[in-house]
């Protein structure tokens, strides 16, 4: 075999049925080892049945040390792609503007788009990179990363292009997202039609150029409405674009319940939704995304029900969502002890949140999880249970990251 993970206190497959039961999600396997050929998973049991043959003298083999290995962890939502900077409004944050405040004062998502649209392709890759890297080092694999700070057509195509030679420099797994509809333009201030229908016809370009993967829609006062959700959830589904949609974030207004009744793969954010939107979710097969570290940095509580959710059958992934405005964060260990502290996820349905769940997120079924067949995507921590990640709170335990059977970290 090309890699062999052995020493390991534990594999944890996330490979076990989904449902209420976080524990049998996990699977673990004691004394565990990996085994690689192919860029994919050849051997996943007990050490003591890998066969000898397993390792020979081209054989890569990593000494787990009594950490545990997972599967290569998935950020299901962020906006890594952007230029700029707006630590002057987390300045006026802490001195008690509230984040809607200070983006109807023309801060910010606008203040974002004015300065990517000030930058090359060339400066929005370098701007990402040292990013993804943070997000490599803790043991990503896989990151969607939405559009939505260009707001022209060519912006847009810019930050689309962009992600796509992200995704080409690799190692990571790049998931690209269209979020035309993040928020209107200044210059559509007063036709804030044009720019939907704008995105529409966009939309059905860059679907018909496989430049997007999905598509999102930001459904808030200050941005779009349900009917604008409605009329892209349409278009989405005429180009074959799953659509994803940014709920009951700052302010409740039945976004969880639109995403359900428009099909969305994901409803994100949901610190506002109501006990409607959550049965409206688990009815649908929504899957809910969550974002406690925006919740944290936009000090817009509460934190989402996430403990209700999971109790009422709703999948919960959870993001770092990385952005300039309300989350300026790449930690996922952050991410998942937020998750536990103030959604009330436990660290099992954290874990969960950030691979096989997140994973499904992104319709990307084969990763998040470590089974025989499936991409040799794996992390080997220095501690020995996944319960540690959230609990040394913002510290990263990624030693060790396989992307494809290869050492990229
Ligand atoms: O996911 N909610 C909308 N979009 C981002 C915030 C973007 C920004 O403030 O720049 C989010 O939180």
């Amino acid at each position: 075999m090309e890699l062999v993970v052995r020493n390991a206190s534990t594999v944890v497959t996330c490979d076990g049925p989904l449902g209420p039961r976080a524990d049998e999600t996990l699977a673990p396997i004691g004394r565990g080892a990996v085994g690689v050929r192919g860029g994919r998973v050849a051997f996943l049991g007990p050490e003591a049945e890998l066969p000898a043959s397993a390792i020979g003298p081209d054989t890569v083999v990593l000494d787990a040390a009594g950490g545990f290995v997972g599967p290569g962890l998935v950020d299901c939502h962020t906006h890594v792609v952007f230029a700029g900077d707006r630590s002057d409004e987390f300045d006026q944050r802490c001195q008690g503007r509230s984040y809607l405040e200070i983006a109807a004062a023309g801060g910010g998502i606008a203040k974002t788009v004015s300065a990517t649209r000030e930058a090359s392709v060339e400066q929005l890759v370098a701007l990402a990179r040292p990013r993804l890297e943070r997000l490599l080092r803790q043991g990503v694999t896989t990151v969607e990363i939405k559009s939505g700070y260009g707001l022209t057509d060519e912006a847009e195509r810019r930050m689309l292009d962009a992600i796509a030679a992200l995704a080409r420099q690799g190692p990571q797994t790049i998931v690209s997202t269209f979020l035309g509809l993040h928020a209107v333009p200044k210059e559509h201030a007063d036709r804030r039609e044009a720019w939907v229908d704008a995105c529409l016809s966009l939309l059905g370009a860059l679907a018909a150029e496989g430049r997007c993967d999905f598509v999102d829609a930001f459904v808030e006062q200050t941005a779009f409405t349900h009917d604008e959700a409605r009329r892209l959830a349409d278009r989405a589904r005429a180009v074959g674009r799953p659509l994803r949609l940014h709920v009951d974030q700052l302010t409740a207004n039945g976004g969880a319940q639109l995403a359900a009744a428009l099909g969305a793969v994901t409803a994100d954010h949901l610190e506002q939704i109501s006990p409607d939107g959550i049965a409206a979710l688990a009815a649908a097969g929504t899957i809910a995304v969550l974002a406690p570290t925006s919740t944290l940095f936009a000090r817009a509580r509460p934190f989402a029900p996430g403990r209700a959710l999971r109790d009422a059958g709703v999948p919960v992934a959870l993001c770092t969502n990385c952005n300039p405005g309300s989350s300026n964060s790449e930690n996922v260990s952050l991410a998942m002890g937020l998750a536990c502290l103030e959604n009330g996820l436990t660290p099992a349905e954290a874990f969960l949140g950030f691979t096989r769940v997140g994973a499904l997120a992104l319709r990307r079924p084969e990763l998040g999880r470590l089974a025989v067949g499936g991409p040799a995507d794996l992390v080997v921590f220095g501690c020995a249970h996944p319960r540690t990640l959230p609990y040394h709170l913002g510290m990263n335990e990624a030693v060790r990251v396989v992307k494809g059977g290869r050492l990229v970290a």
